[in-house]
């Protein structure tokens, strides 16, 4: 595909982002993003969490989209915008010029695929080279119904979590195992880290006392999660 066709998609995903950031029904906003070499199943979890459905044609991302859902904690509207990158290397540059902002990734690899495992470290030094130093990540191995073609091992999996120091999950979109659990744990450690921000500096405001709602764009010097 021509660079401007991708242009022109992730401008349309953005014109869509903006009609749906028009919608203020909601305490809080999150903004997520699915990364990961092609095809280890990022659209697929997303479509799983979002609309309960899994095919298995394998119809290749292009540029960036996104999903909208919303979660209750604590009684508050947490509206996720999770967006799903295409894994392709060509699309890098657009993919990774929206990981600014996002508070919460979730990194993914196939655990029928060791290439896209092996990745995983220069996946993880993109997030620290494009992101927030604040966002929060999990890692994740999809596929795990597919236990007969596995090449990854769940003990390597969470050997390399902890060298990298993120949460685990092994998770399957076709089997809907563990994605709704995964995306409930990012969301509960963006909190808490909001949280902790909260505690060790007092002169930080919190949202829900000024009703000021969080939006696409963290704001770590007054931003508060009373999750
Ligand atoms: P890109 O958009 O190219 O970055 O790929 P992707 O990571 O979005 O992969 P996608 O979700 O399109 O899935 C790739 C293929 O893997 C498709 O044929 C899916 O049906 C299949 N797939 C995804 N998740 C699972 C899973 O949990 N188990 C099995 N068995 N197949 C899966
Ligand atoms: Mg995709």
């Amino acid at each position: 595909m021509r660079h401007e066709g991708v242009v022109q998609m992730a401008s349309a995903a953005d014109n869509k982002w903006q009609k749906d950031a028009a919608d203020q029904n909601f305490d809080y906003m999150f903004k997520l993003l699915i990364i990961g070499n092609s095809s280890v199943g990022k659209t697929s979890f997303l479509f799983r969490y979002a609309d309960d459905s899994f095919t298995s044609a394998f119809v290749s991302t292009v540029g960036i989209d996104f999903k909208v859902k919303t979660v209750f904690r604590n009684d508050k509207r947490v509206k996720l915008q999770i967006w799903d990158t295409a894994g392709q290397e060509r699309y890098r540059t657009i993919t990774t010029a929206y990981y600014r902002g996002a508070m919460g990734f979730i990194l993914m690899y196939d655990v029928t695929n060791e290439e896209s495992f092996q990745a995983v470290q220069d996946w993880s030094t993109q997030i620290k080279t494009y992101s927030w130093d604040n966002a929060q990540v999990i890692l994740v191995g999809n596929k795990c119904d597919m236990e007969d073609e596995r090449v990854v091992s769940v003990d390597r999996g969470k050997q390399l979590s902890d060298q990298l120091g993120l949460e685990f999950f092994e998770t399957s979109a076709k089997e809907n195992i563990n994605v709704k659990q995964t995306f409930e744990r990012l969301v509960d450690i963006i909190c808490d880290k909001m949280s902790e921000s909260l505690d060790s500096d007092p002169t930080i405001v919190s949202n829900s006392q000024t009703g000021r709602k969080l939006t696409q764009e963290p704001q770590p010097s007054n931003s508060g999660c009373a999750c």
